[in-house]
């Protein structure tokens, strides 16, 4: 038998060239005056992120029953708001940095105005393409689709990650402490990782005490997740990260780090971690098992 990293990297190995391929078909349009628009987008969705949260919700998707061609639009859909996020997170406005997935960020290449516009281009063509993907589903699963599209909104919009990239601009001038630095990590990262998993829950049409314990896994994960890119912005190695390290000390942001201190992040980051790899034990069979080895090997993720 398989072990689940096997299982995992087989599974990777096949499906990451589809995601890819179905990305780059989803930017790819004729193009007129336009053209800049539909360069940029494609510049940030391209650049080869870690595609965690669309495997995550194939994965909890699959894992619960669900069919593949209906997990993915919208593991399409989470990919294309994070990108928009990470573009405009990356604004001089914002974080002002300037390399990205192992490029120059957007703005960098096609000015601010170009980049705002292609993040929000990102965002409605996530809305769009879930729409889409209900209108073509099955009337019996459709209530769940629109369940699922409904969640991933709610995770990216104003009480979510929006929320929580609003007070993350506010830590750079003042101290919010350990309660507020608990909702920026919730919100700006924890939300549009946990959707994945809730979404996968969903469009299987799981039921809710399943639902449950994957919003407990997925906010744990990404906590954690946050919590790590803090303290790798510290001590970890920009050729791997892809991204300039020393940001948040040069916007003198508040993090995990500058209010806990390095160790006491890292362990934060793998007990929350061990968590939810108990949480993800509701996943059954080798999807489940896969979702969890996926897990575990965040815990000592270097990039
Ligand atoms: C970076 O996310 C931004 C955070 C939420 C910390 P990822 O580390 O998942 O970025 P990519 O998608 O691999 O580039
Ligand atoms: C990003 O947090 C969270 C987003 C919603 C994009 P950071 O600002 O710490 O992410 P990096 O370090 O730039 O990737
Ligand atoms: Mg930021
Ligand atoms: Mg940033
Ligand atoms: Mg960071």
């Amino acid at each position: 038998m398989q072990m689940p990293d096997e299982m995992l990297k087989h599974w990777m190995d096949a499906w990451l060239p589809n995601l890819e391929q179905s990305l780059k078909d989803a930017v790819s349009k004729e193009q007129g005056y336009d053209r800049k628009l539909w360069q940029a987008m494609e510049y940030s969705l391209l650049a080869g992120g870690k595609r965690l949260r669309p495997a995550f919700l194939m994965l909890s998707g699959l894992a619960l029953g669900a069919a593949e061609e209906e997990l993915t639009p919208f593991a399409l859909a989470i990919e294309m708001i994070h990108t928009y996020s990470l573009i405009h997170d990356d604004l001089p406005a914002m974080d002002n940095d300037d390399f990205r997935r192992g490029r120059l960020t957007n703005h960098k290449v096609f000015g601010e105005g170009v980049a705002v516009l292609a993040g929000d281009g990102l965002l409605n063509l996530a809305a769009e393409t879930m729409a889409d993907a209900v209108l073509a589903m099955h009337p019996d699963r459709q209530l769940n689709g629109l369940r699922a599209m409904q969640r991933i909104l709610h995770a990216a919009g104003p009480s979510g990650m929006i929320a929580g990239q609003t007070a993350d601009i506010e830590a750079e001038e003042k101290r919010l402490g350990a309660e507020g630095l608990a909702f920026i990590d919730h919100n700006k990262t924890g939300q549009l990782l946990c959707a994945p998993f809730v979404c996968g829950a969903l469009l299987a049409g799981a039921d809710t005490s399943v639902c449950a314990a994957l919003e407990k896994a997925g906010f744990r994960i990404g906590t954690a997740f946050q919590i790590q890119d803090d303290f790798l912005d510290v001590e970890g190695d920009a050729a791997l990260l892809g991204k300039a390290t020393g940001s948040d000390a040069l916007n003198h942001k508040e993090t995990f780090v500058t209010v806990y201190g390095l160790e006491q992040a890292k362990e934060t980051a793998k007990r929350l971690s061990e968590d939810a790899l108990r949480d993800l034990e509701v996943l059954p069979g080798s999807y489940g098992a896969m979702t969890r080895a996926l897990t575990a090997s965040l815990i000592t993720r270097k990039y």
